[in-house]
């Protein structure tokens, strides 16, 4: 049996990389995996200040911790203990918390050991912080997605209000930075791009430009 095939989409906060990886999953006809998801999901079921209480609590956290993954690009479906996640976790709040416990040893090595089994299992777009540069660094193809975090908090913005939810423009620019500068320098799988991953500014791009890169780089 072939190995699954395995790409990976990394960057900073509202990029874009859920809506170009599930994009691309559904090109190639294979399941994409939201690994922030999973951090939201943990952070959201550990509570708000998880992140203060010490390595052993978060460990004890992870404990018998079981993700699945079915379905097919956007129809793919991400469960925790059997319970597809939603969109409860879709908060800046949530992902302030998932940044936080993502600055942990314990989390980061849980939940890529979880990643890691979910890709021996089946072929996957991968999208995160951490894709190309440690979890799956044998990967068939690497992407690293960035822009301006004014160009991301303005893409954010329009997304809440296309939502009809509340949104404040400088809150969310700071937000973003705020969560960059800590996923950028903490100590362990900081956010980078692999050193052989294709670096796509997308900045001035339409959502199709965008794509339009990630299946020239699949197919080069
Ligand atoms: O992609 P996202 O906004 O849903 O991710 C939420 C947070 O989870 C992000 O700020 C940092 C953390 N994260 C991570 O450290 N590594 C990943 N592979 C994915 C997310």
């Amino acid at each position: 049996m072939s190995s699954p095939l395995i790409v990976t989409i990394d960057g900073p906060a509202g990029v874009g990389k859920s809506t170009m990886a599930k994009r691309l999953a559904r090109a190639l006809s294979i399941p994409y995996l939201d690994t922030g998801a999973m951090f939201r999901s943990l952070a959201r079921r550990l509570g708000e200040d998880a992140w203060t209480r010490g390595e052993a609590y978060l460990e004890a956290g992870l404990t018998g911790v079981r993700f699945s993954l079915s379905g097919i690009g956007e129809a793919s479906v991400l469960s925790l203990d059997g319970v597809a996640i939603g969109d409860e976790i879709r908060t800046e709040q949530v992902g302030m918390w998932a940044s936080n416990i993502a600055t942990s040893p314990a989390v980061r090595a849980g939940l890529k050991a979880a990643q890691q089994a979910l890709g021996r299992e089946c072929s996957l777009v991968a999208e995160g912080r951490d894709m190309g540069t440690v979890v799956f660094p044998e990967a068939s193809r690497k992407f690293f997605l960035d822009a301006t975090a004014d160009e991301r908090a303005r893409r954010r913005f329009l997304q809440l209000q296309e939502l009809g939810k509340p949104a404040d423009l400088d809150e969310l620019r700071e937000q973003i930075a705020a969560r960059d500068h800590q996923d950028r320098n903490r100590a362990v799988a900081p956010l980078k791009p692999a050193d052989d991953a294709v670096i796509i500014d997308t900045t001035s791009l339409s959502l199709d430009e965008v794509f339009q890169a990630l299946v020239r780089g699949v197919r080069g």
